[in-house]
């Protein structure tokens, strides 16, 4: 059987690129009733400078909003990284099958690198935490954005390795990524990057509980081109093309009936429909993001019944590394 693992930092909420090029994935798989576990990786968001008391209100606010999107925790053990303790563990372990010049080399570090003055070592280091949330479950399959490649790749390189050195025990992950346009949303502000939590205009990026205001505040402001009518062109006219893109994603529409029903319309017109698109698909979320997070203590018990059950796998995992390695006394 397959057995699949995402995770999503809680820096700040989830935005639209986040469901659209993941969240949305992982609830389709655990409705086909795979074998899912997701984690809010909070121990990853604290590799750049963070403000204590908002990352524990975002872990809880990432934990209702995951909820509302349709993560049942009946059928997806959902948990917070920092509970289950292997995952540290783990990651020291990996830190000695892999070089700093391999990590030196990754895209996201190195982007996120260069807006601090003195990078932490726990930037450097993010990827093998990564690398060890896949493999404590033995991951077979991994649902990300197209932005997480290269991440998936070193996970697959640090399995490899271990195989190699302590004999075969870790399946080599694949990625699963979208194969529409899904896997990169981007930036409404600047449509040439990503959109982003750490986006440095917030205008740039649309999150789940946005108010129907904020929605249409900040598709009336996206970036777009001089050319007034809609097409479909990433290269040429990324701004517009971002906007379809959303608009067929969230309508379940093709990009070509998308473009063709806006036939009629300028820009100024065709984000007006984008945004009630967009707004009518939250609606129902937005709802349930909030009637969840009115009730912290069901939201405590969820993510402490889903840290119970990562953990025994977890555990399981490091008892049996611990042996292959030579650590402790026991085994
Ligand atoms: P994070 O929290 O940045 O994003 C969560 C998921 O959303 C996807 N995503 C996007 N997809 C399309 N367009 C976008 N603009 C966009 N922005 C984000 C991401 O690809 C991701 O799938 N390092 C990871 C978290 C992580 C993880 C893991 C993932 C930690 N451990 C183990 C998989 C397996 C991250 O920062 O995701």
């Amino acid at each position: 059987q397959k057995k699949i693992f995402s995770g999503i930092q809680p820096t700040g909420s989830m935005h639209l690129g986040n469901y659209l090029g993941a969240v949305r994935k992982w609830t389709e798989l655990q409705n086909k009733r795979e074998n899912i576990t997701i984690s809010i990786v909070d121990m990853h968001s604290i590799t750049m400078p963070h403000n204590p008391p908002a990352l524990r209100e975002n872990i809880f606010l990432m934990a209702a909003t995951l909820l509302a999107c349709g993560i049942d925790p009946s059928h997806t053990t959902l948990f917070v990284q920092s509970s289950v303790l292997e995952h540290s563990e783990l990651n020291w372990i990996l830190n000695s099958l892999t070089t700093m010049p391999r990590l030196a080399q990754l895209p996201q570090f190195k982007e996120k690198s260069r807006t601090v003055r003195d990078v932490p070592l726990g930037l450097f280091v993010y990827p093998v935490l990564q690398a060890a949330d896949i493999m404590l479950y033995k991951a077979t399959h991994v649902p990300v954005g197209a932005d997480q490649v290269q991440h998936i790749q070193l996970a697959q390189h640090l399995a490899r390795g271990f195989n190699t050195r302590y004999g075969d025990m870790f399946p080599i992950c694949n990625p699963l990524i979208e194969e529409n346009e899904g896997s990169r949303i981007l930036s409404l502000r600047e449509p040439s990057k990503k959109m982003s939590k750490s986006d440095l205009s917030p205008k740039g990026t649309i999150n789940l509980n946005d108010s129907p205001d904020q929605i249409t505040e900040k598709i009336k402001k996206a970036v777009t081109d001089f050319t007034s009518d809609i097409s479909y062109n990433p290269n040429a006219r990324p701004g517009v093309s971002n906007l379809v893109n959303i608009h067929a994603l969230v309508t379940g529409q093709s990009i070509e009936s998308v473009v063709e029903e806006a036939k009629q319309l300028d820009t100024a017109q065709y984000k007006e429909r984008v945004s009630e698109a967009v707004i009518e698909h939250l609606r129902p979320i937005r709802e349930l993001i909030n009637k969840h997070l009115s009730n912290r203590n069901e939201l405590i018990y969820i993510l402490e019944m889903g840290s119970e059950k990562a953990r025994k796998v977890a555990q399981a995992t490091m008892t049996e590394v611990k042996q292959r390695l030579g650590l402790g006394t026991v085994g």
